[in-house]
C-alpha cells in the first residue's frame, strides 16, 4: 500500500466484560495474544506505521505485542474516540488517511483493510466506515441513515431508544479515514452520554453534520469483523480462526480427519500429505515434516517432527523428532529430547532431555531421564535411569549395540560401552566396559518339593491344603 496510509489499533481497554485479571488486549487465542491478529493482519496488508494505543497493563500489553509498532499511551481509559486522540500526535505528518481498528476483533483479515483504503481514495470519502448487517445486534453501536440513506451518526446501544435498538446495521469500529477530517472533528467530541466516555463513533455524526462524504463498506462475510468482549465471544473467534487455518491446511496438502476435534495453532507448519487424525492438539513453535501420521489423541508443543513419523495417543513438549520415528501410545517426552531416525518409542515410556541415536528401541514401562543412548541399542521393559540422588541430577551414557535386559537400574552417574549386555533385574551402578556382560542381582535358588513337603507336614500323606 501507498506509504501515505498509517493504522491505529485501539488496545487500552481493560476488557472489563472478560472478568479477568489481564488486559484484554493479551487474552490468549490460540496461542497467540488478541490484538495481535488484528496487527497481523495489517501488516499483511502492508500498512506502516501500525499505531497501538495501550493503557491498562500498557507495560505488559506492549511487551507482548512486541516492538515492530509505535506505542501511544492513554493513562485513563476515556473512550475509543479518547484513545485515538492520544494516537493523533504519533502519525507521521504526510499520512493522508489513517485505518483506526479495535483491537478486539480478531477475525479480520488484509482485504477488510485494503477494501476500506481503496474505497476511501476512490469516493474520496472523509470516512469510510465497515458495517456488517447482523441478526442480533445487540451490544455494537447502531448505524443511523437518513429518508435518502446516508448515514447521520451512530448511537451506541447504551445510549440508543427502542427504535434505534431495532436497527441492525452496526458500526465495527474498523474505518478509514482522511487524516485531516479525523484530525479536526476529534476536538468537537463530547462526553455527555450514557457512559461518560468521549465515543469515536460520534465523529461519523460530526463529519455528516459538517456535510463531509461518509461511506461505508460492508463486508461480504460479516463475522470477519465481529468482536471479542467477552469469554464465549473469545471461544466463538477462536473456533472461527480455527477452521480457517485447518482449512488452509487442508487446501496446502494436508489431510485432517474430524476438524472439530483438531487444534493446530497458527505458529504450526505442517508437510504435504501428513494426515491428522481425531483429538490431535499441535502448539507452539511446531514444525512437522512431510507424510506422517499424527494422532489420535495427541499433544505437541514446541516440537519439530521429520517426515514419515509416526506419533499418537501421547505427549510431546520441546522435543526433536527425526524422520521415521514412532511414538506411542502413551509415551510422555519431555523437553531436551532428541530422538533420532527410526527410533521406537512405545507404550508408559517417560523421556526427559535425553537424546537417543538411530534405530533405538525403548518400547515398554521406562523412565528415561538426562541421558545419551546411541544407535541401534534395546531398552528393555522397565528400564530406569535412576538420575537424581535427592539433591542433584547425573548422567548416563548408553553406547551402541548395547542391550539392557529388563528391569534394568541404571544408578547414574554411569557409562555403559558399545555391545555391552545388561543382565535383566540388575542395579547397575558402575561403569560396563564395551562388549561386556554386567550381571547385578543374587542368585536364584530351587527347593525342590517344598511345597509338598509342607503340605505332608501340616496335613499328612495326601493331605490337601484347605
Ligand atoms: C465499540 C464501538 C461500537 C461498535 C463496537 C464494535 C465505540 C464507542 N463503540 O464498542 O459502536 O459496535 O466497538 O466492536 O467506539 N479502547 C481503548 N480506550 C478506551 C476504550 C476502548 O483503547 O478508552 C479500546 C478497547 O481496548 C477495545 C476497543 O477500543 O479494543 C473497543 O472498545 P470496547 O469497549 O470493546 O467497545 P465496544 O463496546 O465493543
Ligand atoms: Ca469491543
Amino acid at each position: 500500500m501507498a506509504s501515505k496510509l498509517a493504522a491505529i489499533v485501539m488496545a487500552a481497554g481493560k476488557g472489563t466484560r472478560m472478568k479477568s485479571e489481564r488486559p484484554k488486549a493479551i487474552t490468549p487465542l490460540l496461542g497467540q495474544p488478541l490484538t495481535s491478529y488484528v496487527l497481523r493482519a495489517l501488516e499483511q496488508a502492508g500498512v506502516e506505521p501500525i499505531i497501538v494505543v495501550v493503557g491498562h497493563g500498557a507495560e505488559e500489553v506492549q511487551q507482548a505485542l512486541g516492538d515492530t509498532y509505535r506505542y501511544a499511551l492513554q493513562t485513563e481509559q476515556l473512550g475509543t474516540g479518547h484513545a485515538v486522540m492520544q494516537a493523533m500526535p504519533h502519525l507521521p505528518p504526510d499520512a493522508a488517511y489513517v485505518l483506526v481498528a479495535a483491537g478486539d476483533s480478531p477475525l479480520v483479515t488484509p482485504e477488510v483493510f485494503r477494501s476500506l483504503y481503496e474505497a476511501a481514495r476512490t469516493t474520496d470519502s472523509a470516512c469510510v466506515l465497515a458495517t456488517a448487517l447482523l441478526d442480533d445486534p445487540t451490544g455494537y453501536g447502531r448505524i443511523l441513515r437518513n429518508e435518502a440513506g446516508h448515514v447521520i451518526g451512530i448511537v451506541e446501544e447504551k445510549d440508543a431508544t427502542p427504535e434505534q435498538k431495532a436497527i441492525h446495521e452496526v458500526c465495527t469500529s474498523f474505518y478509514c479515514f482522511r487524516a485531516d477530517a479525523l484530525r479536526d472533528a476529534l476536538p468537537h467530541l463530547s462526553n455527555q452520554n450514557a457512559q461518560g466516555e468521549y465515543y469515536l463513533t460520534d465523529v461519523i455524526g460530526i463529519l455528516a453534520a459538517q456535510g463531509a462524504r461518509v461511506t461505508t463498506w460492508q463486508s461480504p462475510d460479516p463475522t470477519l469483523l465481529l468482536g471479542v468482549n467477552n469469554r464465549w465471544e473469545l471461544a466463538q473467534a477462536g473456533n472461527a480462526l480455527r477452521m480457517r487455518i485447518l482449512k488452509q491446511l487442508c487446501m496446502d496438502g494436508i489431510t485432517i480427519i474430524d476438524p472439530a476435534t483438531t487444534y493446530i495453532e497458527p505458529t504450526v507448519q505442517i508437510g504435504h500429505d501428513t494426515v491428522i487424525e481425531p483429538n490431535t492438539h499441535l502448539r507452539g513453535q511446531t514444525t512437522i515434516g512431510a507424510n506422517c501420521t499424527l494422532g489420535p489423541d495427541l499433544y505437541l508443543q514446541d516440537c519439530t517432527v521429520g517426515d514419515n513419523c509416526h506419533l499418537f495417543r501421547s505427549h510431546l513438549v520441546q522435543a526433536r523428532i527425526h524422520a521415521e520415528v514412532s511414538v506411542g501410545p502413551f509415551a510422555h517426552i519431555r523437553p531436551g529430547t532428541v530422538l533420532h531416525n527410526g527410533v521406537r518409542v512405545g507404550d508408559f515410556v517417560e523421556i526427559k532431555n535425553v537424546e537417543i541415536g538411530e534405530g533405538t528401541k525403548v518400547l515398554h514401562l521406562t523412565y528415561l531421564g538426562d541421558a545419551t543412548i546411541g544407535k541401534g541399542t534395546n531398552i528393555g521393559a522397565g528400564t530406569i535411569t535412576c538420575n537424581y540422588d535427592g539433591e542433584r541430577k547425573h548422567r548416563t551414557v548408553i553406547g551402541d549395540g548395547v542391550f539392557v535386559g529388563s528391569h534394568a537400574t541404571l544408578i547414574a552417574p554411569v557409562t555403559i560401552g558399545d555391545g555391552a549386555y545388561i543382565a535383566a533385574a540388575s542395579p547397575i551402578n558402575q561403569d560396563v566396559p564395551p562388549e561386556s556382560l554386567a550381571i547385578a542381582r543374587s542368585y536364584q535358588t530351587v527347593k525342590a518339593g517344598w511345597v509338598r513337603k509342607r503340605r505332608e507336614s501340616k496335613h499328612g500323606a495326601g493331605g490337601t491344603e484347605p
